[in-house]
């Protein structure tokens, strides 16, 4: 068992097997309501990558970026070297997977349009439309800000393109600012998306 959970690939290999041996065995249950089925299982995979793209949005902004500025400048590379790095790819394409499971988890709801239209498409006659809709483009801005602004500027920022030393002071500081950003928009947007089915079924 050790060696499993000694090997970070293996141990998440693992644990997504058992994950969808539960997933496939409630589909073969005789009692189970397969309309909702893949609404459940888009469910699943949304809030799985949300968890993952916020909760590294969270150690970017509660401990890196705030850190950084105590860390001696010879130590420097080991985060911008190593750490950020690998931190951005899970980063950013948790941020894309999240949108897309979140777009695909509101059409098996039959309301993506309206929802993406505020509740505009249905003359605002249903309520959750507005409020997941809001939801929504909150997670969507927060997205583009990951892929049209926070990345390209860390690249830079990080030495992985080519820049002078002004660039990528400026690169870093504009970085930091989307990131801190989706740190204020995370939190009304978790309003939105958790409250949702509570408050309006
Ligand atoms: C920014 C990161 C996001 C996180 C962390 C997140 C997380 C969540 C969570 C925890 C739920 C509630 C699940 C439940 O009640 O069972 C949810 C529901 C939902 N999310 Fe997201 N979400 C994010 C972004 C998005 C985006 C960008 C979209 C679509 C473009 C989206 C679409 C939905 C939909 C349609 C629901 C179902 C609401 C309902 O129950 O009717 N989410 N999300």
């Amino acid at each position: 068992m050790a060696a499993l959970l000694a090997n970070f690939r293996n141990t998440v290999i693992v644990s997504v097997i058992i994950a969808l041996l539960i997933a496939v065995s409630y589909y073969m249950h005789p009692g189970t309501a397969h309309e909702r089925y893949w609404e459940a299982l888009f469910r699943w995979l949304h809030v799985f990558f949300g968890i993952l793209w916020i909760g590294l949005l969270y150690y970017f902004n509660f401990v890196q970026i705030r850190k950084m500025p105590e860390i001696p400048a010879e130590l420097k590379p080991a985060i911008s070297k190593y750490i950020a790095p690998e931190a951005l790819f899970w980063f950013r394409w948790a941020a894309l997977i999240t949108v897309v499971m979140g777009l695909i988890l509101a059409w098996t709801r039959h309301y993506a349009v309206d929802a993406l239209t505020l509740g505009a498409a249905n003359g605002f006659q249903v309520p959750s439309d507005t409020f997941i809709g809001v939801g929504m483009w909150l997670g969507i801005i927060m997205m583009i800000n990951v892929w049209a602004f926070i990345w390209p500027n860390q690249k830079i920022a990080l030495g992985i393109v080519d820049a002078d030393a002004d660039a990528k002071a400026k690169a870093g500081r504009i970085a930091m600012l989307f990131s801190r950003t989706n740190m204020l928009l995370s939190i009304p947007m978790l309003v939105f998306m958790t409250m949702n089915q509570t408050m309006f079924g």
